[in-house]
Order: C-alpha cells, then sequence, then structure tokens
C-alpha cells in the first residue's frame, strides 16, 4: 500500500505584518514536524515580498485591493468589508482548485481576525483551527465581554478577570473600551473573533502556558485553547528546536547596518524604540519621545517609519549626533537579541512584547490602541519586567519628556531596573523551556500534529 501522504494545511494570516509573521513562524514549526504547509495571502502582499526562502508554500488571493492593498481602501472598516466578501470568494475558489488539481488540503488554521475563512472551511467540509495572534488575556477580554460574561468598568472602578489583575476600563483593549477614536467595524470583528468556535476544533494561542495560566485555564473551560508560542524563530532561542530558518516576511525593507552600528556599544547600554508596523503619534507626541530619550541620555536606535519620519523636531538630529540613531525599520529580532540593547520603548504590540520576553530585553511601555494596554499592564504588573509610560495608554493619552526621560531611566539604571533584567531573564529561560523538547508548547504542538495525523482525508 502506497504511504499516506503528510497532512497538507492552509495558513490564513490575516494580512497585515504582526498577523503575517507569527502565523508563518508557526507554519514553519509545523513542517519541521512533518506536515505541508501553503501559506495564503493577498496578491498585493505576495507581489512585495521574496517567497522563495522558506520550506512554508506561499499562494496569493484576490481581496479586491490587488494594487495597493489596505492603503489603497478608503477605511479600515471599508476594507475589512471586503476582504470578508472578496476573500471568502477567491479562498473558496483557492481551496477548490486545490482539490480539483489533486493536492487537497486536509485543515485549515485561520486568523480569528478573519473569521469568514472558517465558514468557508465548514461549507467545503474542511476541518478548521482558530489561531489568536494576540494574548490570552486579550483575547479572554474580548472574549467574555461578547458574551456578557464580563462587564465593560465604569470610569473610576475596575473589574476581575479570571487570571488577571483587577482591570480598569483604559487597561481594557481599546475597541472594547472605546476610549480614543472609535472603528465599529474592528471593534465588532474584535468582539466577534471568537463567534465561530463551535465550527473550530481547536484553539492556538501565539502565547506559551506560563506566562497566562490562569487567564488560559478559564478560557479552556469554554474551548479546547492551547498554547502553542512564542513564534519567535527559534534560532534566535534555541536552534535545535527547528533548525536556521530564520526566514520572515518584511513588508518594509530593513536597514541591518544598524545591527553594527551596535556592535561597539557597550552591553546593556542602547534603548531600542519601535512602535511596530501600524502606530503612529502626531508631532507634538513625536517631539515629546525625542526630548525625552535625549534628556535620559543613553544612545538610542529608534525605528520611526519613513511616512514618520518628518514629525521629528528640526534640528534633533543634529543635536544628538552619533548618540542616536534613526531608521525606517530594523531587523527587531536581531537587534533585541544585540547584548548591547538594554531597554526596549515599545507600543506593546504582542509580538513586540513576546520578542521582548524571549530575548530577555526589559521594556519601557508606550501602548496606543488595541490589544497594547492590556499587554503593557501585564508588562508591568504581572511579568515585571518594565514600566509603563502613562498608566492606562491609549490613543489620546499625551506623553511628556519628562516621564519618558524618567521610565528609560528606571529601566537602564538601579536596583528597580537589576529586578526587572533579572525577571526578564527569568522569563527568557521559560520561553527556552515551554518550546524544547517536552516544554508545554512542544507539548502542544506534538497533540496538535496528531491530531492532523488523524483527520481523514
Ligand atoms: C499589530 C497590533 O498593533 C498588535 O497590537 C497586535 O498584537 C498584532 O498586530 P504591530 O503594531 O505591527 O501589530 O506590532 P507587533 O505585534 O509588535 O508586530 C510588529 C512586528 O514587526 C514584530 O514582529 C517586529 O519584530 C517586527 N518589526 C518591527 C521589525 O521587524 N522591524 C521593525 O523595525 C519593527
Amino acid at each position: 500500500m502506497a504511504p499516506m501522504p503528510p497532512p497538507h494545511v492552509l495558513i490564513l494570516p490575516y494580512p497585515s505584518q504582526g498577523h503575517i509573521n507569527p502565523m508563518l513562524q508557526f507554519a514553519k514549526r509545523l513542517v519541521s514536524r512533518g506536515p505541508k504547509a501553503t501559506l495564503v495571502t493577498t496578491h498585493f502582499i505576495i507581489s512585495s515580498v521574496q517567497t522563495k526562502a522558506s520550506a512554508v508554500a506561499f499562494a496569493s488571493i484576490s481581496d479586491g485591493y490587488d494594487e495597493g492593498g489596505v492603503l489603497s481602501a478608503d477605511s479600515l472598516d471599508e476594507y475589512f468589508r471586503n476582504l470578508a466578501e472578496v476573500g471568502s470568494r477567491t479562498l473558496a475558489e483557492f481551496i477548490e482548485a486545490q482539490r480539483a488539481g489533486g493536492e487537497p488540503f486536509t485543515c485549515m488554521v485561520y486568523d480569528t481576525y478573519a473569521p469568514w475563512a472558517c465558514e468557508v472551511a465548514a461549507r467545503l467540509g474542511l476541518p478548521a483551527v482558530a489561531f489568536s495572534t494576540q494574548s490570552c488575556a486579550a483575547s479572554a477580554i474580548y472574549y467574555y465581554v461578547n458574551r456578557a460574561l464580563l462587564p465593560v468598568p465604569g470610569d473610576g472602578s475596575h473589574v476581575s478577570v479570571d487570571g488577571l489583575p483587577p482591570m480598569s476600563r483604559s487597561e481594557f483593549p481599546s475597541f472594547v473600551a472605546r476610549d480614543g477614536v472609535y472603528y465599529p467595524t474592528l471593534t465588532d470583528l474584535s468582539l466577534g473573533q471568537f463567534n465561530h468556535l463551535e465550527k473550530a476544533d481547536w484553539v492556538l494561542f501565539n502565547s506559551i502556558e506560563e506566562l497566562e495560566s490562569e487567564v488560559l485555564a478559564g478560557l479552556k473551560a469554554y474551548r479546547n485553547a492551547r498554547t502553542i508560542g512564542p513564534t519567535v524563530p527559534s534560532m534566535f532561542i534555541d536552534r535545535s528546536i527547528d533548525g536556521d530558518d530564520c526566514y520572515s516576511v518584511n513588508l518594509l525593507q530593513a536597514d541591518d547596518a544598524c545591527v553594527q552600528w551596535l556592535d561597539d556599544k557597550p552591553p546593556a547600554s542602547v534603548v531600542y524604540v519601535s512602535f511596530g508596523s501600524f502606530a503612529t503619534l502626531n508631532s507634538e507626541q513625536t517631539a515629546e519621545l525625542a526630548y525625552g530619550l535625549r534628556d535620559a541620555g543613553h544612545a538610542f536606535l529608534w525605528v520611526l517609519r519613513a511616512s514618520e519620519q518628518g514629525k521629528l523636531p528640526a534640528g534633533f538630529l543634529e543635536e544628538v549626533g552619533e548618540r542616536g540613531r534613526v531608521v525606517g525599520w530594523c531587523p527587531q529580532l536581531k537587534v533585541l537579541a544585540h547584548g548591547a540593547v538594554g531597554c526596549f520603548v515599545s507600543h506593546c504590540g504582542w509580538n513586540s512584547t513576546l520578542e521582548a520576553l524571549s530575548l530577555g530585553v526589559p521594556m519601557v511601555a508606550v501602548p496606543q490602541w488595541t490589544d497594547q494596554p492590556t499587554n503593557a499592564k501585564m508588562v508591568e504588573e504581572v511579568w515585571g519586567v518594565g514600566v509603563r509610560a502613562t498608566h492606562g495608554g491609549g490613543e489620546q493619552v499625551l506623553l511628556s519628556r519628562a516621564e519618558i526621560c524618567g521610565c528609560v531611566s528606571q529601566v537602564m539604571i538601579g536596583k528597580r531596573a537589576q529586578e526587572m533584567r533579572s525577571n526578564a531573564v527569568k522569563w527568557k529561560e521559560t520561553v527556552r523551556g515551554a518550546l524544547g523538547g517536552g516544554g508545554s508548547s512542544d507539548r502542544n504542538m506534538v497533540e496538535f500534529v496528531e491530531f492532523l495525523n488523524s483527520i481523514k482525508a
């Protein structure tokens, strides 16, 4: 009898940097354990990235914005609506074409921010697995609020969430708190991302059990929730896990020379600053951040996307000279893994938070919107690896240079800095343990592959 072909998994991330990379790294780990994986993204994104260097296959479908992607849509709301409508149709056509071509998929792993994909899978009789690129904490809040299991706290009050410290309104994900600018489609999507769970066989989280054990236990009461993270390429953690394949998708051109710039800096002396692929600060806020970094007195490497660099105050770069370097995009993992970096000033996107925890770098948390206020609270109060620039965060919070300078100093020097650094090193070891043989994420991957192997073609 001919041997059974390996399971073939369709991986469907929401088409943006912060979602594609974690799902790509997950796909690579799957492939290293036997299954085949094809990552499906949009025609626009595939046209701008190099896809040859990975063990994972790539394919693309239309989202209705083949020429310009999300930035060519009139609004984010419009993009989300069309992505669901056009994406549902083109994804179904793609799955049918694979079947007709004799290379059918065994299972679909879809991003919880693309819940329509779960309906496509159900319609075509394909088992579906939900994948959350955000923390268990943020996901639990969305899930509980949506099912009316948790009230949104009023001003000045706190609520208790299983496994989390008391939370104020501004520490909830911004779409739930509805502080700042209100995005109706994103709010509905965030709250409804787990609506399809009765159709999904598993729910995977890019997190580790040790990091969020109690909140995960609360979620497990509802579904087969498992952690398989962090999806940081394991060459940065332990090469024995799945080899040297550090391929990742970069939607912006990284400035690799900034890693050499770090080489001649003393250990833990440089402040690294990045607000990820989407968040923007206005000119006033950019200036306060700039002067706060200047006043803190340490060398700094600041990722300011090209579209943002015009907001720097006049003469700032000349004033700081060699002490500061501003780049449009960098190889963030190489930077965080570099011994010269002593602190990460971050918006606390979930990927950046996990990367800092995995590489043992303490943080100054400056959350902006979406899940970031919740992540920032955990960084400071639960994991003890950083301080928050402004308690509560949120888009409307004004930063001051004095606060930035004070937070950077607290993380870089003194007794509290040493405590945060030693906590960060402990988390780094915990991550290594979770990913290594027999660790919590490794065991969940083993069981997930067994599940894939058990699916009848
Ligand atoms: C978005 C949301 O903002 C975030 O809150 C959510 O959890 C995931 O989706 P983004 O804002 O881009 O993501 O932040 P983040 O999650 O931190 O992801 C950014 C990614 O880009 C990280 O993997 C980081 O390593 C990478 N990056 C960032 C670079 O490679 N180079 C850079 O210069 C900056």
